[in-house]
């Protein structure tokens, strides 16, 4: 069997390696029946600390193949990536495509892949956020309605994928592939200190930040959905209580996605998150230094679905700032330690006290066992 497995931007990486190591596992266990893999880099994301930095990190095996797509409009992203991704498949003729996720690479290569009659495979599939103003959802929503064999992370996605008419036959629960990676690196991110990882990725080295004291209290931070960072009216007030809320009570890490940095430079805001004392800004940084810091904060502010999930299984208090999520599975009303707070700052004080006063609550929904991605292997195979 050949497969072509596709990554475009950073989130899928963590979703790919795993994958990448079970087929390895799978060829070693049952040589008769052997997989060959090819992997595909859209090239969405290019910067190193983006991408290439991860590939190394998570011991992902080079792109056979990459398509060096990068920035653009989401048609731009799209359609070139459909333009270069169907002469890969003319020529490979896998038996299968698989795409993890929702990103453009996601619905850019499903898309390419159907119209050329071979089968394509949606890791994480079913996921909905019902918010059609969204890039992802449309990107899921396409993906899933074209895919042959949707694996799925939690049970709400596989009842998700039932409601809209998807036939029993073609939906696998395997269980969430971002926390196999989770637990093969959780040992390596804890052994790292948290004093270097702010040293080796600050932003700006010559800033005068004062030794930030990391073994309290501290609130680490990601943005970088259009929905928060793309208006200034939505970007400033929460950077105001940031800089005026939050950083004078403890310090704040922020890992700065180029998206965000570019909108508070065009907004002119860039000077005020410089000048916060107690705000660091770092460079975009690895998995297991985000994971390190994750296991260590008292509190997380993002937007970054993976990191809803991430904070559910480590037990970080999480203000998701969005008003809906695809991932409701990680919700403080189905056991997990997130809560929506939109990017209303109001909303987003209340819950950032009431998050400070909690306590860390791991927890591990079914199948989220470090196991998933042995299924997804599985599921293809029989499938064949
Ligand atoms: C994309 C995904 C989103 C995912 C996020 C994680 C889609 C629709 N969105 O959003 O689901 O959560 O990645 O990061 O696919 N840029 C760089 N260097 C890079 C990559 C991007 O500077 O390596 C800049 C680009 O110039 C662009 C901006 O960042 O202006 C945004 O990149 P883009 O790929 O359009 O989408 P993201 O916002 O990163």
């Amino acid at each position: 069997m050949k497969i072509i497995s596709v990554v475009g931007a950073r989130p899928n990486f963590m979703k790919i390696a795993p994958f990448a190591k079970a087929i390895s596992a799978h060829n070693s266990a049952d040589p008769d029946r052997p997989i060959e893999h090819i992997l595909v880099h859209t090239g969405q994301h290019y910067d190193v600390r983006m991408s290439e930095g991860f590939f190394h990190s998570l011991g992902i095996p080079d792109p056979d193949i990459n398509l060096e797509i990068g920035s653009g409009s989401h048609a731009e992203q799209v359609g070139q990536t459909m333009i270069a991704f169907e002469k890969v498949i003319l020529q490979e003729k896998p038996d299968w495509v698989v795409v993890v996720g929702d990103v453009n690479a996601t619905l850019a290569c499903s898309v390419a892949a159907k119209k050329l009659c071979v089968k394509v495979c949606h890791i994480e599939a079913g996921l909905r956020s019902g918010d059609m103003t969204m890039p992802e959802e449309v990107n899921r929503l396409v993906t899933d309605r074209l895919s042959d064999l949707l694996l799925t992370p939690d049970a709400i996605s596989g009842h998700n994928l039932r409601a809209e008419g998807v036939s029993e036959e073609k939906i696998r629960f395997v269980g969430n592939i971002m926390i196999d990676t989770l637990e093969a690196n959780r040992d390596k991110a804890a052994q790292l200190s948290m004093e270097d990882i702010l040293r080796e990725n600050l932003l700006l080295p010559e800033k005068e930040t004062p030794a930030v004291d990391l073994s309290g209290d501290f609130a680490l931070l990601t943005m970088h959905r259009p929905s928060n960072v793309d208006q200034k009216e939505v970007l400033e007030p929460i950077l105001n209580f940031l800089t005026g809320e939050v950083a004078p009570r403890m310090p704040i890490i922020w890992p700065i996605h180029p998206r965000a940095r570019k909108m508070l430079e065009n907004f002119g805001l860039w000077e005020k998150a410089v000048a916060c004392a107690n705000l660091v800004l770092l460079h975009p940084i690895g998995y297991h230094e985000m994971l390190r810091l994750n296991m260590q904060a008292s509190i997380m502010l993002t937007d970054s679905g993976g990191l809803q999930e991430e904070c559910c299984v480590l037990g970080t208090p999480c203000l998701t700032l969005r008003w809906n999520t695809e991932r409701p599975v990680t919700l403080k009303e189905h056991g997990g330690a997130s809560v929506l707070v939109g990017n209303n700052v109001e909303r987003i004080r209340e819950e950032f006290h009431t998050a400070l006063e909690s306590d860390r609550m791991p927890q591990r929904p079914e199948l989220w066992d470090g196991l998933t991605a042995a299924r997804c292997v599985s599921w293809l195979v029989d499938s064949e």
